[in-house]
């Protein structure tokens, strides 16, 4: 076991942040931790560094329990923080070669692992460069580089795509699987369902301090229950049609408007096969249909969008 949070608190006089939170991770598991704004995402980040006391329950990491001073945890942890820590004005192989000595790697050790790390983040023919003349993805590129230097066995990115291009995040996706392929055990915070479900194995949805639920991407939709919406075009509709539609015993419901029929079904269950050949003889003209997914689960358990104004 990677990380093991029990029963959770943390208080800031009178927020509660974290309220009888638990979240287990296992060697290799990329998990993705989704809230909306003051859920409580970074703040459980914080506990697992050791970057903030608990006020109860308890944190271990790589076995070991957290209390912030454990040397051996840090080394073996590389931090992606919310917000950029690089520094503008220095290029952006002193930038690599500063977080790499905080970890206490020696200068050879350094120089060696530099030419690595800037081609895993895509900035090889900008190590000399200032990242005050970088873009915002490519500062976010050399903020996750920072935090790869020490080769750390577990990564924690807390939303490394906020404000970026559509290239950089990408490519940043792309590195975070890589890197779960080669076996770092990951933990990635976002508020952006499609990054989440693009690199996670298991995904833990949070809300006011706790967990919601906790599941691999099909065991969440299939706890809500959710319907599947199927909509069939036809040229010439019939109502004699619908009834057969009625009749069959999955369907929960079925409405014909104008020639369109538009029928309900629960998550999960697959009717095209009795559906088809009713319709066939009035020449389907489109299928569309819509299976719950992420989205729906998330509205459904905590009654709120992922994003504020989303
Ligand atoms: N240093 C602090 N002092 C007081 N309250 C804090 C502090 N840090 C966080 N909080 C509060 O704790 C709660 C959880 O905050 P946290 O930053 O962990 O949320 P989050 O899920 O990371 O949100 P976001 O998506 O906006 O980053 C919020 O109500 C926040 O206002
Ligand atoms: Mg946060």
């Amino acid at each position: 076991m990677v990380i093991r949070m029990d029963d959770v608190m943390k208080r800031y006089s009178r927020t509660v942040a974290l309220d009888c939170f638990h979240l287990h991770v296992e060697k290799g598991e990329v998990i993705g931790l989704l809230g909306p704004n003051g859920a409580g995402k970074t703040t459980c980040l914080k506990a697992i560094i050791g970057l903030i006391g608990i006020d109860e329950g308890t944190v271990s990491v790589f076995g070991l329990p957290q209390d912030g001073k454990n040397k051996e945890i840090k080394r073996q942890i590389g931090y992606v923080t919310q917000e950029l820590t690089i520094y503008e004005e220095m290029s952006a192989r002193d930038n690599l070669a500063f977080f790499a000595s905080l970890y206490g790697l020696t200068k050879t050790d350094i120089d060696a692992k530099i030419p690595e790390v800037a081609k895993l983040i895509g900035l090889e023919g900008r190590l000399k460069d200032r990242p005050k003349q970088f873009s915002g993805g490519m500062k976010r590129r050399l903020n996750i580089g920072c935090s790869l230097m020490h080769d750390p066995k577990l990564l924690i990115l807390d939303e490394p795509t906020v404000g970026i291009d559509p290239q950089s995040r990408n490519f940043i996706l792309e590195f975070v699987k890589r890197l779960a392929a080669e076996g770092t055990t990951i933990l990635y915070t976002s508020h952006y369902i499609d990054e989440v479900e693009a690199v996670a194995s298991r995904i833990c949805i949070m809300d006011q301090g706790h967990v919601i639920a906790n599941g691999t991407i099909p065991e969440l939709i299939a706890r809500i229950e959710g319907d599947s919406h199927i909509l069939i075009d036809v040229r010439i509709s019939n109502e004699e049609s619908l009834g057969e539609l009625k009749g069959i015993p999955e369907i929960k419901e079925a409405t014909l408007e104008g020639n369109r029929y538009h029928i309900v079904v629960p998550g999960g269950l697959v009717v095209f096969d009795k559906i088809l050949p009713i319709l066939a003889r009035q020449t389907i003209v489109n299928v569309n249909s819509k299976q719950p997914d992420l989205e729906d689960v998330f509205l459904t358990l905590t009654g709120k969008q992922l994003r504020d104004g989303a």
